[in-house]
């Protein structure tokens, strides 16, 4: 209420009229009113590794708990800069390349803040992740959708088509959210040549790098020098080591490139907490547990696709993530968020709808179950699917 005479407060008006509650919290909700096994948002139902934990708390006992270096801890940015060296061959200066960041969706949005000036154009491959698009736009920029094709493959000539004199970046996601699907030597080589030949620059979310299958090596743009020069390359660390609550992520990217994300990264978080970046360079040591990950869902995935080859869902193939893409159109005409929520009331099983990782409503019959579970919670969730 405002005292007498006062002007009354102003008016917020939104920056982001498109945005409002995401069908990720919806179906959240709904499926704990539900008591619905919960396979809709991408996060593990089990806890990480206990030596992670101890590897922190071994951090703030030993008093690391003042501010490290805004780019992140030594330590932990030479341990991500053996490993991409490593595993892709490039090896990053760990002091101008690496920045950790407060997961990758902060890292993507730094790299967008640094590169994307009002007006300029950001491909982005749809469906995708869902902060990507009001990134761009909260910066004045303009995102360019450009659809996967029917297999839920990258369009590459429709990338090409889309570039114009105002693209600025283009932003792939590999392996793919929620698709599973994984770029092939032949998609990097596309997206390398288009990305030279139109001089623009490349944001590439690799967060799902360490969950590759079928003995697959994942194809980083760190691995492709002309791509590499160009790209700001990011993983989390969420995803990697079942803390997704962590948020503690990295981008790595040449000298030049990461001068930029640095400025943008000083002003908006400055750093990201001391005591776990400690516990993950120390944890890092042990390369075992980011090498095992593929086949430790390769497993779940395998277990949970021998369970719906029961059912009436057609499966969509995956390479890699934890998600599982399903058709459902044999078992139900409903729009795709309707037949998610009744999926979670009357089948007792959350999914995220397909349409959920499109700017524009858009159906095809798909959902997305996530597979990060226990296996006996991807049990009782068969259990409950193995009547449709
Ligand atoms: C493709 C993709 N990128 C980025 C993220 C966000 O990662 P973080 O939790 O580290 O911000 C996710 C999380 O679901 C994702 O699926």
């Amino acid at each position: 209420m405002n005292a007498p005479g006062t002007p009354p407060a102003p008016v917020l008006e939104t920056k982001m009229p498109k945005v409002g509650t995401t069908i990720f919290t919806v179906m959240s909700a709904l499926a704990a009113e539900r008591g619905a096994v919960n396979l809709g948002q991408g996060f593990p139902d089990f806890d990480c590794d206990p030596r992670l934990v101890d590897a922190v708390a071994d951090a703030m006992r030993a008093g690391h708990n003042q501010y490290p270096p805004m780019a992140g801890v030594p330590a932990l940015r030479r341990a991500i800069a053996d490993k991409v060296a490593r595993l892709y061959g490039r090896r990053y200066d760990a002091d101008t390349e690496i920045t950790v960041t407060a997961g990758a969706t902060q890292a993507i949005f730094t790299a967008i803040l640094a590169l994307v000036r009002p007006g300029d154009e950001v491909i982005v491959v749809e469906p995708s992740y869902d902060s990507y698009i009001p990134n761009i736009e909260l910066t004045g920029g303009v995102a360019v959708r450009v659809g996967m094709t029917a297999d839920f493959r990258v369009d590459w000539d429709g990338i090409e088509a889309a570039v114009t004199p105002r693209t600025r970046a283009i932003l792939v996601n590999s392996p793919h959210n929620p698709s599973g699907q994984t770029m092939s030597d032949a998609d990097m080589r596309r997206l390398e040549s288009i990305a030279v030949d139109r001089g623009l620059f490349v944001i590439s979310d690799e967060v799902y790098e360490h969950m590759v299958f079928d003995g697959e090596p994942h194809r980083s743009a760190c691995s492709y020098p002309a791509l590499a020069e160009r790209s700001f390359v990011v993983s989390s660390f969420g995803k990697t080591y079942h803390v997704t609550g962590w948020k503690v992520a990295y981008c790595a990217a040449p000298a030049a490139l990461s001068a930029e994300f640095r400025k943008v990264h000083q002003f908006n978080v400055f750093t990201v907490n001391t005591p776990v970046q400690h516990g993950l360079a120390a944890y890092m040591a042990d390369p075992a547990p980011y090498l095992e990950l593929g086949a430790f869902y390769q497993r779940k995935r395998d277990l949970f696709r021998a369970g719906l080859a029961h059912t009436r869902f057609r499966l969509y193939p995956g390479q890699g993530t934890y998600f599982q893409m399903v058709d459902y159109t044999a078992i139900s005409d409903l729009p795709e968020a309707e037949f998610a929520k009744w999926l979670t009331t009357e089948i007792g099983v959350a999914a995220i709808p397909l349409s959920a990782f499109y700017a524009e409503p858009v159906e095809h019959g798909i959902v997305r179950f996530c597979f990060a579970k226990k296996d006996e919670t991807l049990g009782l969730a068969l259990e409950r699917l193995s009547r449709l």
